[in-house]
């Protein structure tokens, strides 16, 4: 495989979030999340996994950041658990839960580690899912509030922070297709909620900015590139609905201050006065989640994606070269701030056998989307970082412990920490490439 050669200041990280991986669901005072609700709903995740446990991160934080630091990595992202610093999403804050992220950061620091915060990765307080959640306008001023106290609380310390990670997740999976919660089944309210979580997006940056908050602010967008399968019209057509749905639905109110258009696009949400100038607020960094790319295809039968290079456990194909179609397409488009790649990771059949975790899958996975990443670079978009999902096999929502992303294995067991191969070759990468 080709040699990676990245600049000497570039960051290279892992990433988590707060559900995924903390646990202690009920302790010290924090609030259930619609997260809590759905998991515990029957038959909504597999084989009725919920977050309760999880990795046990909330009582193991300080060894699992000894953890992070064996790996040679500069930099971490995870996401805070708003009910646990705010029960309800409203009212009154949770010191416990708040002096958590303070040893957390502390911690990283202490290491040398670059903290990078997502203040939202999907699990909304339930209390605020009573008042009618992001369904509701409201929400985006509690969002902002959250910010704001955050972003004054970490601000001074933390390498970012970002608002949302992967709005179109929470928006879609969550409110129209249902297989993430809460759970809606309803194409309408998941596009209201898309665009309340842009307006609460521009109105936390306009929040912590307006606090003096240091840490540069930006968003986590997930996106890929789309192939149309064939040049037929229909196949055209949905490609270009499609990357307008999943990319610039998110991507041209953020930057060019107006929602897309797309061949059958049909469904738009209420836009007050002046929510696209909240919106548009500037970022100084852009996150981007890339994982597989969207293949489109009309044709009857559909044309079946090429998958020479396989897919992973998820069932996701491995193309990297989509990274880099995608990064190139996205810079022709738009004035982009930095970029950060946030997320991109493979979910492998993994298996602890004497001590070990042969993963060469992962590896592969990582380094042909790593030289996709260099070619971009190359072609002159500006990239600062690298964040591999995850650091740890975790709770991978409604696929519950099935599905395993880490670079270090979880024995849910006894909670026990393994290296998988995979781990061992990036902290060799990082360690030649400084
Ligand atoms: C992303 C999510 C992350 C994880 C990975 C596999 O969409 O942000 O939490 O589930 O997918």
């Amino acid at each position: 495989m080709s040699e990676l050669k990245f600049p000497p200041n570039f960051s290279w990280g892992v990433a988590t979030s707060a559900y995924q991986i903390e646990g202690a669901a009920a302790e010290d005072g924090r609030g259930p999340s619609i997260w809590d609700t759905f998991s515990h709903q029957p038959g909504k995740t597999f084989e009725g996994h919920t977050g309760d446990v999880a990795c046990d991160h909330y009582h193991r934080y300080d060894t699992d950041v000894d953890l992070i630091a064996s790996l040679g990595v500069d930099a971490y992202r995870f996401s805070i658990s708003w009910s646990r610093v705010q029960p309800k999403g409203h009212g009154a804050w949770n010191e416990k839960g708040l002096a958590f992220y303070d040893r957390l950061v502390d911690k990283l620091l202490s290491k040398g580690i670059k903290p990078h915060v997502t203040l939202y990765h999907w699990d909304l307080p339930q209390g605020l899912q009573d008042l009618g959640g992001w369904g509701s306008r409201d929400t985006t001023d509690c969002f902002a509030d959250y910010a704001d106290v955050m972003g004054r609380r970490l601000g001074d310390r933390v390498a970012s922070i970002c608002t949302h990670n992967e709005p179109w997740c929470t928006a879609h999976l969550g409110h129209h297709v249902g297989q993430f919660a809460p759970g809606n089944k309803d194409p309408q309210l998941a596009i209201q909620v898309a665009h309340h979580l842009l307006l609460s997006h521009g109105k936390a940056l306009q929040a912590m900015r307006a606090s003096g908050v240091k840490a540069p602010l930006g968003i986590v967008l997930n996106q890929s590139s789309v192939t149309a399968a064939t040049q037929s019209q229909a196949d055209r057509d949905s490609a270009e609905r499609q990357y307008a749905a999943f990319v610039r639905w998110y991507m041209d109110p953020i930057f060019l201050k107006r929602y897309p258009t797309a061949p059958g696009l049909s469904i738009y949400p209420t836009v007050s006065e002046n929510d696209f100038n909240t919106i548009a607020q500037p970022l100084d960094f852009l996150g981007i989640n890339y994982y597989t790319r969207i293949w489109a295809s009309e044709s009857s039968p559909p044309v079946p994606a090429p998958n020479a290079m396989g897919v992973n456990d998820m069932g996701w194909e491995t193309y990297p070269q989509g990274l880099s179609d995608l990064l190139r397409q996205i810079d022709r488009d738009y004035d982009l701030p930095p970029i950060y790649i946030t997320e991109n990771g493979f979910a492998g059949d993994d298996h602890l056998v004497g001590g070990k975790v042969a993963d060469s899958p992962r590896i592969a996975y990582v380094h042909t989307h790593l030289a996709a990443l260099q070619q971009a670079m190359e072609a002159g978009v500006d990239i600062r970082g690298y964040f591999y999902w995850s650091l740890f096999d975790n709770y991978e929502w409604n696929s519950g412990y099935a599905k395993r992303f880490g670079l270090v294995h979880v024995d849910y067991e006894n909670q026990q920490r393994t290296l998988k191969d995979s781990a061992h070759w990036y902290s060799d990468l990082i360690r030649k490439g400084r």
